[in-house]
């Protein structure tokens, strides 16, 4: 087991140094990004927060496009947090009918850029009208080979980790698995993000310094990056900016 673990380390530092040698900038393979402060956009504008959700989403359509074409294998958005309930109920409700609308059209463009989509977090919070669409969404998108796009909705990080245990569990109660065969591995396995790598670099615009419980199992070496700037203001170029910054970080995966 101890082997394991230590291969899959010296696996990584290699590829990381390779990857540095390379004439090209070392592009993150999964990149998450935390979409923060709609709010303070609209405020500053004096706008209601609504107007902030809304450009905010629209941003979100120009990035996720923009990170599909130079080439990023994974992206996932950080939408709305299990959290984010504790909102106003116009807030949420807003929130809920933007998702539908977008549901309907947006997503449909990421069909003609190959880009897949998937949906992580409980979608079982959400009306039955919009898990038919996320499930609608995803069925149709499973052709396209390009980026994959996960979208976290009703994300929280703690409560896929509590998903997976209970899951691990069932697993052992039904003598599927032994207590000695649990691994990482399996955590990894049950987790929304199976069969996808960890995130290399995580970016939170808004200027806070928290992670609000996104990806908190996937970003345990995850490179981050805070930016002050708002979420519907980030634009291709502070992404280039931020993929700058993540090519001169010296990823160690806990070797030398
Ligand atoms: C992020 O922007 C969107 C969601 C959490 C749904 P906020 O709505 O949190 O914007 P701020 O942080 O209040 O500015
Ligand atoms: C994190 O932003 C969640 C999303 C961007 C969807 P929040 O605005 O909910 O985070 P806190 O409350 O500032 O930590
Ligand atoms: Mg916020």
């Amino acid at each position: 087991m101890l082997y394991v673990v230590v291969s899959i380390g010296c696996d990584k530092v290699a590829f990381w140094k390779k990857q540095k040698t390379q004439k090209n900038k070392v592009l993150p393979v999964h990149i998450g990004i935390i979409m923060d402060g709609n709010g303070r956009w609209a405020k500053k504008r004096g706008l209601p927060r609504s107007a902030g959700h809304k450009a905010g989403a629209d941003n979100f359509r120009k990035i996720a496009k923009y990170c599909s074409k130079i080439g990023i294998k994974y992206l996932t958005v950080y939408a709305f947090s299990t959290e984010n309930w504790r909102r106003p109920s116009d807030e949420v409700d807003f929130l809920m009918r933007l998702f539908k609308q977008y549901l309907e059209e947006s997503l449909r463009d990421f069909k003609e850029e190959n880009i897949r989509v998937i949906f992580i977090g409980d979608r079982n919070a959400f009306s039955e009208d919009l898990q038919t669409r996320i499930n609608e969404v995803e069925a149709s998108s499973k052709i396209c080979t390009g980026m994959v796009l996960n979208i976290a909705m009703n994300y929280g990080g703690r409560s896929e980790i509590l998903k997976a245990v209970k899951s691990i569990s069932e697993d052992v109660k039904e003598s599927k698995l032994s207590i000695e065969d649990i691994t990482e591995q399996t955590l990894s396995d049950k987790m929304y993000t199976y069969n996808q790598p960890d995130p290399d670099l995580i970016i939170r615009p808004s200027g806070e310094f928290r992670t609000s419980n996104f990806l908190i199992w996937q970003s345990a070496y995850s490179e981050y990056l805070f930016l002050d700037t708002l979420w519907p203001d980030f634009k291709p170029v502070d992404l280039e900016k931020a993929l700058d910054k993540y090519a001169l970080r010296n990823r160690r995966f806990g070797g030398i």
